[in-house]
């Protein structure tokens, strides 16, 4: 299977791991909002649970620890992300947890066989993700509920005090992004896309994260200077940028009245009965 997009974890950044200990981070830092709006969106304990693009499997990690008696499936195309979230998954019982790796785009399960989707983050990266939104419609039960959160780039991390270069930054993340065929400023679109796909009953939310709530640590994890290297390796990016990106950036968190905010924005609809 063929993974397009603009989403290749040996590729996005300048260190793998870090990459994949970056993603991990970012399931922590949006936790704790995103998990409530699971729930008001109709994710109860007992249902089954697709997570499409799962990655390393750190959602479904967090899924199953927090209802004990929830049924996940994680689809990913990548075969390393793949064997990262069949190790993680692993310490929970096996009737609980399944993955299977393949595409989101055809994913060749069951049409009608899913409570609940999520699709965290991957969207963004699809060069169709109307076909991507129709597949998720398509195997989830009549009733089934799906949620889609993706990024928008006009807004990322916001920090006081402001750092201006941070816009550079940005714009030189979505021009790579696009050239790889993916949306970075998806965000936005996100309601339209949903009812395109098929469903009804949809609701749109911005969530963040503030530094002065969730704590500094959890920001810095989930950045890292590993995809900004790699923009700077790849020519989007001036290096002289990022050296005052970094310098400002020190500054900031010097700073006791600093902090940081970072938004995602969340799409939920419904499978008509
Ligand atoms: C930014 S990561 C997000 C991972 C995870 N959902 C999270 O929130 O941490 C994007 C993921 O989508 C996966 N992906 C990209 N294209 C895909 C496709 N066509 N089908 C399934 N997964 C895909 C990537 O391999 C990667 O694991």
């Amino acid at each position: 299977m063929t993974q397009t997009g603009s989403y290749h974890v040996e590729t996005i950044a300048s260190n793998m791991e870090a990459e994949i200990e970056r993603l991990k981070s970012q399931v922590d830092l949006f936790w704790d909002k995103e998990g409530k709006h699971y729930i008001e969106y109709g994710l109860k304990d007992g249902m089954s649970v697709i997570e499409l693009g799962s990655g390393p499997g750190y959602l479904l990690e967090k899924l199953l620890v927090t209802f004990p008696h929830i049924h996940v499936t994680g689809l990913e195309i990548d075969p390393i992300l793949f064997n990262y979230a069949n190790a993680n998954v692993a310490s929970h019982e096996a009737d609980r947890c399944q993955m299977v790796e393949g595409s989101i785009m055809d994913t060749k399960l069951n049409e009608g066989s899913f409570d609940f989707a999520i699709t965290r983050l991957v969207l963004e990266h699809l060069p169709d993700p109307i076909g991507a939104i129709k597949e998720v419609f398509r195997i989830l039960k009549p009733g089934g509920k799906a949620v889609f959160i993706d990024n928008d780039f006009e807004m990322h991390i916001m920090t006081h005090p402001h750092i201006f270069e941070l816009r550079a930054l940005y714009d030189a993340y979505c021009e790579s992004r696009y050239a790889e065929g993916g949306n970075p400023k998806i965000g936005r679109e996100l309601p339209r896309l949903l009812k395109q796909g098929g469903f009804s009953k949809i609701d749109f939310e911005v969530i963040s994260a503030h530094s002065d709530i969730v704590g500094d640590e959890k920001f810095f994890k989930s950045e890292g200077i590993g995809i900004p290297s790699k923009l700077v390796q790849d020519g989007f990016l001036p290096s002289k940028v990022l050296g005052e990106i970094s310098m400002k950036w020190r500054n900031m968190i010097r700073k006791d009245d600093h902090s940081m905010v970072r938004q995602l924005y969340m799409a939920s609809g419904e499978k008509p009965q």
